[in-house]
């Protein structure tokens, strides 16, 4: 199979980076290029915050504080390739075509951020839709798609399955800013709705959980068909 993963920064690089957990995440993808390839979109987590929120301070336009934030995602994602060794790509690439350029020579293909005015989400929703992939897994600090907000209330459940289109509406309904594309932003719902790949939205920090998605069997998480 083709499988993209959107990495989310929070997982991979929260307060502070666990260089175990880097590894462990590097073997799981490694692994997998035994039977599949392999593109991984990294997120910006803590450290992009961090350079907005200084940047919001001194006024920056909302331009400069996603340029930051890719920079961010580019910094995560240069952490990620060294970590999985030679078969990752040690040049970051800077637009989706270049990954695939790269995807020629490298078994595993790490980036970040492209422009302004998206999240990584998007990056790998137009990556998936572009390679034609079989699988978008979506892997953040949620465990999924709740049928209200987890943490404001007790018997939020999780949605199993919910289609592109009902994502998109709720996705719509959420404020959205430089650093704050919660859940996913809508561009990338809309790449996926255009093209149809079967997507996954489940918790990151369990690599068993995601292997069981791999291998088709019983996982936590929401499908998007
Ligand atoms: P992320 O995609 O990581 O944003 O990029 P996020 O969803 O807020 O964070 P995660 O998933 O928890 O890691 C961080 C920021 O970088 C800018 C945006 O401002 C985004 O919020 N960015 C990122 C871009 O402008 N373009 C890109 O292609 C990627």
């Amino acid at each position: 199979m083709k499988i993209v993963f959107s990495l989310g920064g929070s997982i991979l690089a929260p307060d502070e980076i666990d260089p175990s957990f880097l590894e462990e995440v590097a073997e799981f993808l490694r692994e997998l290029t035994q039977r599949h390839k392999v593109y991984v979109v990294v997120g910006g987590g803590k450290i992009a915050r961090k350079y907005q929120q200084a940047a919001r301070k001194l006024d920056a336009s909302d331009e400069l504080l996603d340029w930051l934030g890719i920079y961010a995602t580019r910094l995560n994602a240069l952490l990620l390739s060294s970590a999985i060794g030679k078969r990752a790509n040690r040049q970051i690439p800077q637009t989706v075509a270049e990954a695939i350029a790269q995807a020629k020579s490298k078994e595993i293909v790490v980036m970040g951020g492209t422009d302004p005015k998206h999240s990584t989400d998007a990056v790998a929703a137009q990556l998936a839709e572009t390679v034609g992939a079989d699988l978008l897994i979506n892997a953040s600090n949620i465990d999924g798609v709740y049928n209200k907000d987890p943490k404001k209330f007790s018997d939020a459940t999780l949605i199993e399955e919910m289609s592109a289109d009902e994502l998109l509406t709720l996705v719509e309904g959420i404020p959205q800013s430089p650093g704050n594309y919660a859940l996913m932003d809508k561009m990338a719902v809309e790449s996926i709705i255009r093209s149809k790949v079967k997507t996954i939205i489940l918790h990151g920090h369990d690599l068993e959980n995601l292997k069981d998605v791999i291998n088709g069997e019983s996982f936590t998480g929401t499908v998007i068909n």
